[in-house]
């Protein structure tokens, strides 16, 4: 089995601070891997080290197969680009065009014309159910499931073979965010690629994910399948997951 992402006894301080205590897991190619904990857990700083924005203090971080850590700049501008990041805040360009917001990359690394990156933008829109008609909007022009799947538009601009999903439904209604997981799930089948989601939706949490990290204050609680979560006995799991099982029992009668 191919692992893509390879955490190991992750230690992380900031300025005297323990952001991450020792975390350790493997992403397995074509999964979706879910972190979930409380706020201020350490779950987007996790992402930041697979993406290379941060070095570990110790422990090692290999995505796949390199050592994040030791990659010199040029190596690590080819890993970002098999890696889409959909940022927390989800943080389009406020001056820029739907189209151009997600040729962004193109725009910036290649001399590719208007036309071809307009053509690649309207490819990636239409994997997140958008239409043609966006494609000149400003993103003040937009809704914010909109905004949200132009951000995964543009995560997967350059086919990136992981995907990092940041609170991809946070700020979004119920509905929409349901939306957004069967996109999370749709684009897992149509271009096998690896994810990871961090989360505070437990509903999105225990539907999409093969497996879940539960994280408390920088340490890992439980590492497991959705089932294997649900059936922990940690106290913080507990409270942490609420009425989740009672939730997916209603789901299941409903189908
Ligand atoms: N740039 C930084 N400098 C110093 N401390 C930081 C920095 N970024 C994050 N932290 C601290 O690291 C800890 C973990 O933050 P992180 O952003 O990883 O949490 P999170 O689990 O993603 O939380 P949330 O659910 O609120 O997004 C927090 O205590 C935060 O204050
Ligand atoms: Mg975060």
């Amino acid at each position: 089995m191919d692992i893509v992402v390879k955490v190991e006894n992750l230690f992380k301080e900031i300025e005297g601070r323990q952001i991450l205590k020792g975390v350790s897991f493997d992403v397995r190619a074509g999964e979706i891997f879910t972190i979930i904990g409380g706020s201020g857990s350490g779950k987007t700083s996790i992402t930041k080290h697979i993406v290379g924005l941060w070095k570990p203090t110790s422990g090692r971080v290999e995505v796949f197969g390199k050592n994040v850590a030791e990659l010199s700049q040029q190596e690590l501008d080819l890993l970002r680009k098999d890696i889409g990041y959909v940022f927390q805040e989800g943080a389009l360009f406020d001056s820029l065009r739907v189209w151009e917001n997600v040729g962004f990359y193109f725009l910036e690394h290649t001399n590719m014309s208007k036309e071809e990156i307009r053509k690649i933008a309207l490819e990636k829109l239409k994997l997140v159910n958008l239409e043609e008609d966006v494609l000149d909007l400003m993103p003040s022009e937009l809704s914010g499931g909109m905004r949200k799947r132009v951000a995964i538009a543009r995560a997967i601009a350059t086919n990136p073979k992981l995907i990092i999903y940041d609170e991809p439904t946070s700020g979004l209604d119920p509905i929409t965010s349901r939306v957004i997981d069967q996109l999370i799930l749709q684009l897992r089948e149509k271009t096998g690629s690896t994810a990871i989601v961090v989360t505070h939706d437990m509903i999105s949490a225990f539907t999409i994910s093969d497996r879940l990290l539960v994280l408390k204050k920088g340490e890992t609680v439980v590492l497991g399948t959705p089932q294997e979560v649900l059936d922990s006995e940690d106290p913080f799991v507990k409270e942490f997951v609420g009425n989740m099982k009672d939730y997916l029992l209603a789901e299941q009668r409903n189908l």
